[in-house]
């Protein structure tokens, strides 16, 4: 096959299987794993909707906000239609909403997912219609970031949950994760080691540790103040709130476009005060890593949560600098990037979840963050790699470092999103955004 057949199929293959996981206004993460509207996949492949079906992206923003609660929280998950599939589902978490969520929320991609959206759309009044319709559901939800979640306003927001950060299994939530006493012993309750190879799943131990938090919230009756206060995991994540921090620009930019100049003056206060407190997040090596709340211990390895100050653009110059140098000593480490975490960290495993493989709406934000800093030629490298990882494997869930192997569940969506809104056009120069550093 010639590079252009191979690229041909591959956008065919990513529509098809965006349209196959397609229940009708949102999209399954994949079908045998996660048979579920998941809340930073949707962000994603609304993204990817947007390359070629306006309404089906907008869609995809809308249904996920069907779940969202009174308080502003976007769940992690939706659950609009009943599945045997998962767990934990519904009854697990106990949160007595309708449609069934989770308790916990996932990185806020979604403003960000919203500008970009509509920077594809046709302008059309419905387009803006259907923005202006999104803005307050975005707005609350970042509200509910920075006060919820931050209840003595440090400017640096609280994840009570590894899932919550998205980076299920990594590292960053060892420490954290051995301050939970297990209450519960969920192991034969489990069911995605059943369907993907347990090695490239989390442990047992793992799992009873993160639904005792769940019961710890339930406690709570899952009220958020409380909950912010209250349970024995309380992390700033590195990688939620970069993610938070880049949604707020976003934000400001819909909330200037539709002309609300209120809303975007109190974001920007809010963001300047994140910035403001952002330092907190440095290592002792200068690195910038998740930090315990109840410890003021930083995480024990430098990952690729790491990178996504960059795309926050919460870093100085300097700090930018020494990113990019630590990304190209894990190039020479592995072939293939950017690994979830530091090759050199003994824990680093190239095939369990987030301790090592590849995801590629993780290299979308890194070369983002690359692009602003003006890291032309480093952004250009990591999107040609990422799009041989495609060209080569399909659509996995993520992929190893070291071969550039496929991992965990096929026909994946976000993958298959990334393809189409990043890596289908070699030369796209359209990198998300545009945020200047
Ligand atoms: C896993 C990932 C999480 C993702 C979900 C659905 O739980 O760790 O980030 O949202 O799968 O793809």
């Amino acid at each position: 096959m010639t590079d252009i057949d191979r690229k041909t199929a591959r956008d065919a293959e990513a529509r098809r299987i965006l349209a196959t996981n397609d229940r009708g206004g949102y999209t399954v993460p994949n079908d045998g794993v996660y048979p579920f509207q998941w809340n930073w996949d949707s962000a994603f492949v609304a993204i990817g909707f947007a390359v070629y079906d306006e309404d089906r992206a907008w869609r995809e923003l809308e249904t996920l906000f069907l779940g969202q609660w009174a308080d502003g929280m976007v769940p992690s998950i939706v659950f609009h239609r009943e599945s045997d599939r998962y767990y934990p589902g519904p009854a697990a978490w106990g949160t007595h909403q309708e449609p069934p969520t989770t308790g916990i929320s996932q990185p806020p991609v979604a403003a960000t997912a919203a500008r970009a959206v509509w920077n594809r759309s046709a302008r059309s009044a419905e387009s803006r219609a259907r923005l202006t319709a999104l803005f307050p559901k975005l707005l609350a939800s970042h509200r509910w970031w920075h006060e919820t979640r931050d209840p003595d306003g440090t400017g640096l927001v609280t994840v009570t949950h590894p899932w919550e950060t998205g980076r299920d299994n990594s590292p960053d939530w060892d420490a954290p994760l051995a301050g939970v006493t297990p209450t519960v012993d969920v192991s034969a309750l489990r069911k995605d080691n059943k369907v993907v190879d347990p090695k490239e799943r989390p442990t047992d131990d793992f799992y009873n540790r993160v639904m005792t938090l769940v019961e710890e919230a339930k406690a709570l009756n899952w009220d958020g103040p409380a909950v912010a206060r209250n349970l024995s995991l309380r992390v700033c994540d590195i990688g939620v709130q970069s993610i938070l921090m880049r949604g707020d620009r976003d934000l400001i930019a819909i909330a200037e476009e539709l002309g609300l100049s209120e809303p975007a003056a109190e974001l920007r206060r809010r963001l300047d005060r994140s910035l403001a407190a952002f330092g907190r997040l440095k290592a002792p090596d200068g690195s910038y890593r998740s930090l315990d709340l109840r410890t003021g211990l930083h995480a024990p390895a430098i990952s690729s949560g790491s990178m996504l100050p960059l795309y926050a653009r919460a870093l100085s110059v300097e700090d930018a600098a020494d990113a990019v140098a630590t990304l190209a000593r894990w190039d020479e480490a592995v072939p293939y990037g950017v690994p979830s975490t530091d090759p050199a960290f003994p824990g680093f495993d190239p095939l369990r979840y987030w301790r090592g493989p590849i995801w590629l709406v993780v290299n979308r934000m890194i070369a983002d963050g690359l692009a602003g800093y003006g890291y032309a030629a480093e952004a250009k490298r990591l999107t040609a790699l990422s799009r041989e990882l495609v060209l080569e494997r399909g659509f996995p869930e993520y992929f190893d470092p070291r071969t550039g192997e496929g991992l965990g569940g096929r026909d994946f969506s976000w993958t298959a999103a990334m393809w189409l809104a990043w890596l289908s056009d070699e030369n796209a120069a359209s990198i998300l955004t545009e945020v200047r550093a």
